[in-house]
């Protein structure tokens, strides 16, 4: 009879068949600072995820160091907010203070920046808005600012979030045109219009005071625009394509893997997030079997790198066992 029990019956035969594993070197932690000073705020639907100012962000930072993640994805809440978000490409606004920071203290760490709009605009939306929409290509001509200033600031490696057309293309071509060709993009390649980043929004106070992000983010019902979306990111020399959010579109991630040579990055949004923890608090689940399982699906799926909120929490588990 074939019995596939047999590779099932201790541990350490179960350790030997085991085709995926998770470890710290998959993780990017994600942090939120605020500028200002003397912040230290937990968000409510997010347990155990801060907003820092820089002069509190140090323990957290030695901690995400001793637990050997090697990287961090920087969101900056500015206390500025205007039209076109202007602060995004001020040399000196809180994520390029935070950049220089980190690099400075922490030069071992990996700082990726999220290059967005959203929490910086005064009604959210993550670009310039002409006509109740974002302007796309007005937009990137403000994208090339923000990047070119995330680069002078210092970062390893940038990341919009932004799904604007020509994102990837603009961005390359301002990188190498200012002699920073050694910056790679992780493109937000296949971002879905989710509710799952309901948290998020509360976290980074970028949620847009009118319509949705339904014209450029994609639709949850498509995959096929999903491949087409990460062939255009490819083409335009993103260097590490992402879907975001991860749990509800596994399936993303594997077509991503299969189409694509590129690493493969999935993000474990804030809603994700939150789910287990509310779970967890209620006593419904095992927070914590729930959280490595669910980050093993997505490594089953196909992907290389996890950016999580639990990166923290998996680091201590992992270097515990
Ligand atoms: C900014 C951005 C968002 C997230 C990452 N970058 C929010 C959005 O698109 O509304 C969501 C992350 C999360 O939910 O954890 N564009």
């Amino acid at each position: 009879m074939n019995r596939t029990r047999r590779l099932r019956k201790s541990e350490g035969i179960r350790r030997l068949v085991r085709e995926n594993n998770l470890t710290v070197d998959d993780l990017i932690y994600p942090l939120f600072i605020e500028e200002g000073e003397n912040i230290e705020k937990e968000i409510v639907s997010m347990p155990g995820i801060f907003r820092f100012s820089l002069d509190r962000i140090s323990k957290e930072l030695d901690e995400v160091v001793s637990l050997n993640i090697p990287a961090v994805l920087l969101f900056g809440i500015p206390s500025e907010k205007d039209e076109e978000g202007t602060e995004t490409w001020n040399d000196n606004g809180i994520m390029q203070q935070a950049v220089r920071f980190i690099k400075k203290n922490y030069p071992s760490l990996y700082v990726i920046t999220d290059v967005c709009f959203c929490e910086y605009t005064s009604h959210g939306h993550c670009g310039i808005i002409h006509e109740n929409d974002v302007d796309n290509d007005a937009t990137l001509i403000n994208l090339a600012k923000q990047t070119i200033s995330h680069a002078k600031a210092g970062v390893d490696m940038v990341a919009p979030s932004g799904m604007m057309d020509g994102t990837i293309a603009t961005m390359r071509e301002a990188l190498d045109n200012s002699g920073f060709p050694n910056i790679p993009i992780m493109g937000y390649s296949v971002k879905y219009a989710s509710a799952f980043y309901g948290p998020f929004r509360d976290a980074a106070d970028s949620a847009p005071t009118f319509g949705d992000r339904r014209t450029y983010q994609m639709d949850p019902s498509n995959r096929l625009e999903g491949h087409r979306e990460a062939s255009f990111d490819d083409e335009e020399g993103a260097d590490i394509l992402m879907v975001k959010p991860a749990l509800s579109y596994l399936d993303i991630i594997r077509d991503l893997k299969e189409d694509f040579d590129r690493p493969i990055a999935c993000y474990n949004v804030s809603g994700e997030y939150a789910m287990v923890k509310a779970a967890a608090e209620k006593g419904w689940i095992d927070g914590e079997r729930v959280m490595m399982e669910s980050l093993l699906s997505m490594k089953r799926a196909g992907a290389d790198i996890i950016i999580t909120y639990f990166a923290k929490e998996v680091a201590k588990i992992l270097r515990n066992k």
